[in-house]
Order: structure tokens, then sequence, then C-alpha cells
């Protein structure tokens, strides 16, 4: 269950003894669904490793999530992208979904970006949004899922790391300064650059409208099944942290139609008002629309890296 040291460096190991130290990357990048395209941008002699292949690595199961590190220079700079992430969802412990990121660590990685597809629960928000995550709200976290949990391992970092400025400040306001100096990005005027708080929550499925509204209340903008097990193991780390949410689809806040009103209307021969038609959450949709904006994105990391 819980991973020891000698595991994250014996991956450590295998790893430097495929890339060259001079290619050992100092920025690591995790992909969300749809969204590992980017690894195919890297310049310079770049190095692919399958999962398959590192001790203590697991299989990504997820349909878009590719399953290997590429290694190579992204905006002049050393990098490692994660093509496909380890979800709870999958069966993994947050254990092994965290592992990469103490390996990343161990190859002397400083700082970790890290983008996935979210639900929109911020009424404002439009689908095709991005939103910079300011802090997050971790709901298997406080009630006994955080990959901290276990002996402490000294070497990684302390017992108990805060995490209040877990999203690095300075470095979300130069991806706010990215995104508004990119031409494309700025002049897109059916999207927008939004900052804002992500809901952590273990899916598959996807959440009720009473969850939706009870996420929306505690005071989430967006809501997703990753990202956030990495993060608080980066922050543990020292790492510096930053991550985007893509919002590929509107989490239905709505009440549910009352069958009452229905059943009342029926009985008087009166048709029912004709509810909104409202669309839920699908795999299929937020794929096609991480697909879509993937590219900027994928513009967004590369002209923030170039800016770090
Ligand atoms: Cl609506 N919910 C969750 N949990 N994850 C998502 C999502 C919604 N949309 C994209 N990913």
């Amino acid at each position: 269950m819980f991973i020891d040291s000698e595991k994250y460096h014996t991956a450590a190991d295998y790893l430097k003894s495929q890339v060259s130290t001079e290619n050992l990357p100092d920025i690591a990048i995790i992909s969300g669904s749809g969204l590992g395209g980017l690894a195919s941008g890297l310049s310079g002699n770049t190095i692919t490793i399958k999962y398959d292949v590192i001790p203590g690595f697991v299989k990504s199961t997820v349909h878009g999530h590719v399953g290997e590190l590429v290694f190579g220079s992204l905006s002049g700079r050393k990098v490692v992208v994660m093509r496909g992430r380890f979800h709870c969802y999958e069966g993994y412990s947050v254990y092994d979904a965290t592992f990469p990121v103490r390996v990343f660590g161990l190859l002397g990685v400083k700082t970790l970006i890290v983008t996935n597809a979210a639900g929109g629960l911020n009424q404002e928000y439009s689908v095709g949004d991005i939103m910079i995550i300011s802090d997050h709200l971790s709901i298997p976290g406080i009630s006994g899922k955080n990959a901290l949990i276990g002996p402490n391992i000294d070497e990684f970092g302390t017992r108990f790391p805060s995490v209040s400025d877990v999203y690095t400040p300075r470095l979300r306001v130069l991806a706010a300064e990215s995104y508004l100096r990119n031409p494309k990005l700025a002049s897109n005027t059916k999207n927008s650059l939004r900052e804002g708080v992500y809901g952590w929550v273990m899916g598959p499925s996807y959440e009720t409208r009473a969850e939706c509204r009870a996420l929306l209340t505690l005071g989430c903008d967006a809501v997703g099944m990753s990202t956030v097990p990495e993060v608080v193991v980066a922050k543990h780390f020292g790492m510096e942290v930053l991550a985007f949410s893509l919002i590929t689809n509107e989490a239905v806040i709505s009440k549910e139609p009352s069958s009452i009103k229905i059943a009342q209307d029926r009985i008087n021969g009166i048709s029912s008002s004709q509810q909104k038609k409202e669309v839920f959450a699908n795999h299929e949709e937020v794929m096609e629309v991480a697909n879509e904006r993937a590219s900027d994105l994928m513009a967004l990391v590369r002209d923030f890296v170039g800016m770090l």
C-alpha cells in the first residue's frame, strides 16, 4: 500500500540510465484528457519511455491517455511530459497515482505544471474557458484520501506541509500574463481566461445535480477527477505548482423537474411547460472540447514555460 523511498529511487535511477544528465528536466508537465499532444511539440532529441518499462509505474487505462513519458525541450527549457496520468477511479491508490511526481522530484524537477478537463460549476463560465487553478477543495482529501497519509518520508518533505498557497501565486500571475500576451488567446471573444477553485471528486460517475449544487455552495468553480493528489505530493516535495482546467462541459446544477407538478398538470389536463434541454456530462463531449481547445492550452503552457 504505502510506497518505500527505495522504489522511487529505483524508478529515478532507471530514468537516469535512459536520459543523459544534460537532458534531465527541471519542469514536469502532466497532461490531462485529450491534452497530451503537447509532447509532440517538444524539440531537441526527444526521448519517449513507455510507462510499462518504468519500474513502479502502473498502466494508464483511460481512453485518450497514451501512457508514456516524453523528455525534450520546450521554449528552451528541459521538460518531461507525462502523456496520460493515473486516476484513483481506475482503481489506483493515491500512492500509485502520485508515484511519478516524486520520481520527477528525484530527477531534479522544481516546477510542476498540470492540465485537466473539468466541468464548469460557476455560472459565468463557458465551455472552452481556461481556468488557472487558484485553490482546491479536496473532498476525498478531507474525508481520508490524502496521498500523504502513511509513514512520512522525511527525505521528500515534512510531516505536516502547508498547502495554503500550493498553486504558486507568482506562477499564476505569469500564466495570466502569458495568456493576455498571446494574440490568438487574448483575441478569442468566445472564451475567457478564468481563475478559480477546483473541486476534486473521485468519480468515475459524474456528479448528481445535488452534488453539483453542494460543490458550488462550498466555493468550487469547477469539478474534476484528477490533479489534487499530484499537486499535494509536489508541494510536499517542495516544488512550485501551476495547474490549468479546461472547462469541457457545464456541470448541471438546476433542480430536478418536479414529478408532483407534472402529475398535477397531467390530472388537470394542462400540458407541462417544456423543460430546458440539459446536456449531462459525458466522456465524448469532454474529449471533443478538450481536442478542440487543446492547441490553445498547449500554446499557453509553451508561452508560460518560456517566461519561467
Ligand atoms: Cl462535470 N465532473 C467531473 N467530476 N469531472 C469532469 C467533469 C465533470 N467534466 C469534465 N471532467
